[in-house]
């Protein structure tokens, strides 16, 4: 659509593709998570990483869709340095084992991209008893963001590199429930709305954003965090930019048939 075309000051659009935002820039000798890059928009920012030639480290729960990613990624650009790790977001233990391992592992890090994500499924309690939607979307990359900062400071003040973090969030963080977080109603069966919860739970990715980019500015370190809302998420293919926005909605629109037929 015209509306996605048009061209920010960046002299990038919504419509730009990873590549090309990413043309020209050599990420030799930087480390990257990307949570959730089994499928959807994490594979494509996985492999564009690799294809500029960043050392990726796929964080993901179903280790053999994480396996399959991988290989295609080396098929296509051989040269890529890419690991896959198992992480499930909705673990809290999972987390903590994830940055256990990964802060002893002596690799740096440069770049967190929290993308993993779940979208308006229908009421469900995560393994620690939070909403589900809320304890993925939010929590589960919260826990990982604090527990990873340290290394990422380390490489920071290392490699004399700016650091970054972003969180993918969406524009149905405009769908939360009324009162915005219902801190006091997350695990509320009865007023939950699957959309809200959603919006809620992204919603909560932006303000984790905005409040440590804000603490560490305050704090002088070089690291800069931000969150992602707009439809240029879903428009990062180079190959089948339509298709990544399908496979999160294709799942939420199940779900919403399944609830309203009963
Ligand atoms: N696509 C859109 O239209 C759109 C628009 C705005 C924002 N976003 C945001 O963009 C991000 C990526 O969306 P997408 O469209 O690429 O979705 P997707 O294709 O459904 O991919 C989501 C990824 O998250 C992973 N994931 C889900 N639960 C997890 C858990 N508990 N632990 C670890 N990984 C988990 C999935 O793993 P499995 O393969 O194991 O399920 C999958 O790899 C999400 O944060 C979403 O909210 C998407």
């Amino acid at each position: 659509m015209w509306i996605f075309g048009r061209k920010g000051p960046s002299g990038f659009s919504a419509c730009s593709t990873a590549e090309e935002v990413t043309q020209g820039i050599d990420g030799t000798g930087r480390t990257a998570i990307v949570t959730g890059s089994s499928s959807g928009i994490g594979v494509e920012t996985a492999r564009v990483l690799a294809l500029r030639g960043v050392h990726v480290v796929m964080a993901v729960r179903n280790m053999d869709a994480g396996k399959n990613v991988k290989e295609s990624i080396i098929k296509e650009i051989p040269t890529a340095k890419i690991e896959v790790m198992e992480l499930d977001l909705s673990s809290m233990a999972s987390v903590r084992k994830f940055a256990k391992e990964y802060n002893s592992s002596g690799l740096p890090l440069n770049l967190l991209i929290n993308n993993a994500g779940v979208m308006a499924t229908p009421f469900m309690l995560s393994q620690d008893n939070i909403e589900l939607q809320f304890a993925t979307n939010h929590l589960g990359h919260f826990l990982l963001t604090n527990l990873l900062l340290e290394t990422m400071k380390n490489t920071v003040r290392e490699s004399k590199i700016e650091g970054r973090i972003v969180n993918l969030s969406s524009e149905g963080h405009r769908f939360a429930y009324r009162e915005g977080i219902r801190f006091d109603k997350i695990n509320d069966e009865s007023g939950y709305k699957s959309i809200f919860a959603y919006g809620q739970s992204k919603l909560s990715n932006i303000l984790h954003a905005n409040e440590l980019a804000r603490s560490l500015k305050e704090e002088g370190v070089n690291i800069t965090c931000q969150f992602t809302s707009s439809r240029s998420n879903c428009y990062q293919s180079s190959a089948s930019p339509q298709l990544y926005q399908w496979e999160l909605q294709q799942h939420a629109m199940w779900h919403c048939i399944h609830k309203y037929r009963g």
